[in-house]
C-alpha cells in the first residue's frame, strides 16, 4: 500500500489492492461502490461484501487488463472513505492491446454525496492521471460510463464528450408474452430448417476457432459511437474467461447456431450469479453479416428465454446493455418486451 498527502489539509490519497488491502481499506472500497450503486439505483440489491471481494480478487488473475484503485480521505482522517476510483487497461498480453492502448476505463469515480463539491473529485482524478503518466504513458483518454448527474456535470466541465449513449435495459418475466417466444423460436427454425442450434456452458473445441472469429467480427460491427477501440475475443481469452466464470461461481449460458458447412452464425450469452439469482445479464448477441434479416437474431434470444425458464426459475429479469443507436438489437428487445432501466452515457475524456 502507498500512502501519499497530496494536500495535507485537504485529502489523503491510498492506492487500493485487493490482494493485500487491510479490512479497513477493504470496507472503504466497497462503502464507496455501495454508496455510488444506491444512488444509481436504489431498487437493486447489493451482493453480498464477502462475494464482491472474492470477485474483485479474482479479476486480478487477468493477464489481459490492468486495474489501478484509489481510495480518498478527507483531512487526512484515513477511517472513513470519501471516495473512490478504478481505471483499468489493457496490457500488452492483451492481443487487442495494439489497437486500444490508448484507452483507460474509469470505471468509477466516486465522492460520497456529504463529500461533494470540495474539490475531492478533481483531486482523485488528478491523482488517477498522474499514475497512468506515470505507469501506463500510451494512454491518452479515458472512456467513463456515468449514470448520476453530478458525474455528467463533472466531466462536462472537464471537456468531457459523450461518445455513446447507451442504457442497460430490462425485461421483466412476468411481463414476457412466452406465446410470441415459443413463436419465434419455432418460426426461426422453420426458416432456417439446415442451422443447428447449440446450448453449451463451454463452447466445443470444434467450433472454438470459428465461435472466436465470430464473436469478434460480430462485437466489432455494434455502433460504437465514436469509441476508438476494436475487440479480439480469442480462443485462448474465450477458455480463460470459461475458467475464470467457474471459480467465480458465474454460470455461463451460450447459445450459438452452426450451419451445414460449419460455420458459426449466430450467438448469444449469458451468466447468471446464485447470490444475485433474481437477475440474469445477457452479454453479446451477435449474427453474422452475411446470415442476417433471416430470424437468428430472434431465434438465439428466443431459445436463451425458454431456457432461463427452465433453468432458473428464481430469475425475474433479464438486464443487458444497448447503445440506444443499435436499431437492429433495439427492434428485437423492443419486441420482446426491454425497457430503458437506466441511462448509461459513455463519455471520452482526453487527458
Ligand atoms: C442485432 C443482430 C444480432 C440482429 O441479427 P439478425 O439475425 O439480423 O436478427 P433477426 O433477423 O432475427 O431480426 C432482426 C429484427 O430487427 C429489425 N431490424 C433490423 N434492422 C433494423 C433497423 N435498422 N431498424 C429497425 N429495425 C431493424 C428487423 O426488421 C427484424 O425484425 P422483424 O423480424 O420484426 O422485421 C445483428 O444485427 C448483429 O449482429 N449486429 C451487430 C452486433 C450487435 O450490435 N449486437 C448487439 C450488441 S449486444
Amino acid at each position: 500500500m502507498s500512502v501519499e498527502k497530496l494536500k495535507p489539509m485537504n485529502a489523503t490519497i491510498v492506492k487500493f489492492y485487493p490482494l493485500t488491502a487491510t479490512e479497513e481499506l477493504w470496507d472503504g472500497f466497497l462503502r464507496g461502490t455501495d454508496e455510488h450503486n444506491r444512488e444509481a439505483d436504489p431498487e437493486e440489491p447489493l451482493l453480498p461484501r464477502e462475494k464482491r471481494k472474492a470477485l474483485m480478487v479474482s479479476a486480478e488473475a487477468n493477464p489481459d487488463r490492468r486495474v489501478y484503485r484509489f481510495l480518498i480521505f478527507p483531512e487526512g482522517d484515513i477511517r472513513e472513505a470519501a471516495g473512490c476510483a478504478t481505471v483499468s487497461v489493457e496490457t500488452p498480453h492483451s492481443p487487442s492491446y495494439g489497437t486500444n492502448k490508448h484507452v483507460g476505463t474509469l470505471l468509477l469515480l466516486f465522492i460520497s454525496q456529504k463529500h461533494r463539491g470540495k474539490g475531492l473529485g478533481a483531486l482523485l482524478l488528478k491523482r488517477v492521471i498522474e499514475e497512468l503518466a506515470a505507469k501506463e504513458p500510451a494512454v491518452s483518454e479515458f472512456l467513463s460510463p456515468v449514470i448520476l448527474e453530478p458525474g455528467e456535470r463533472f466531466m462536462n466541465r472537464r471537456g468531457g464528450t459523450v461518445s455513446l449513449e447507451t442504457a442497460e435495459n430490462r425485461l421483466y418475466l412476468s411481463d414476457l408474452d412466452w406465446v410470441t417466444v415459443e413463436a419465434w423460436a419455432a418460426g426461426s427454425a422453420r426458416r432456417n430448417p439446415a442451422t443447428t442450434v447449440m446450448t453449451v456452458s463451454s463452447i466445443p473445441r470444434e467450433d472454438l476457432e470459428d465461435y472466436s472469429a465470430a464473436y469478434t467480427e460480430t462485437i466489432n460491427q455494434q455502433p460504437l459511437g465514436d469509441v476508438s477501440i476494436a475487440i479480439k475475443y480469442t480462443p485462448e481469452q474465450i477458455r480463460f474467461d470459461e475458467q475464470k466464470n467457474l471459480e467465480q461461481g458465474l454460470a455461463e449460458t451460450t447459445i450459438y447456431t452452426r450451419e451445414s458447412d460449419g460455420k458459426v452464425s449466430g450467438l448469444t450469452e449469458t451468466l447468471y450469479l446464485k447470490e444475485a439469482g433474481h437477475r440474469i445479464t445477457q452479454m453479446m448477441t451477435g449474427v453474422r453479416e452475411a446470415y442476417r434479416g433471416c430470424g437468428l437474431g430472434k431465434l438465439v434470444k428466443a431459445r436463451m428465454l425458454l431456457h432461463i425458464r427452465k433453468e432458473y426459475p428464481g430469475v425475474k429479469y433479464i438486464v443487458t446493455s444497448n447503445a440506444e443507436s443499435n436499431a437492429s438489437m433495439q427492434a428485437i428487445n423492443r419486441q420482446l418486451g426491454f425497457k430503458k432501466h437506466l441511462s448509461v452515457k459513455l463519455y471520452k475524456l482526453k487527458i
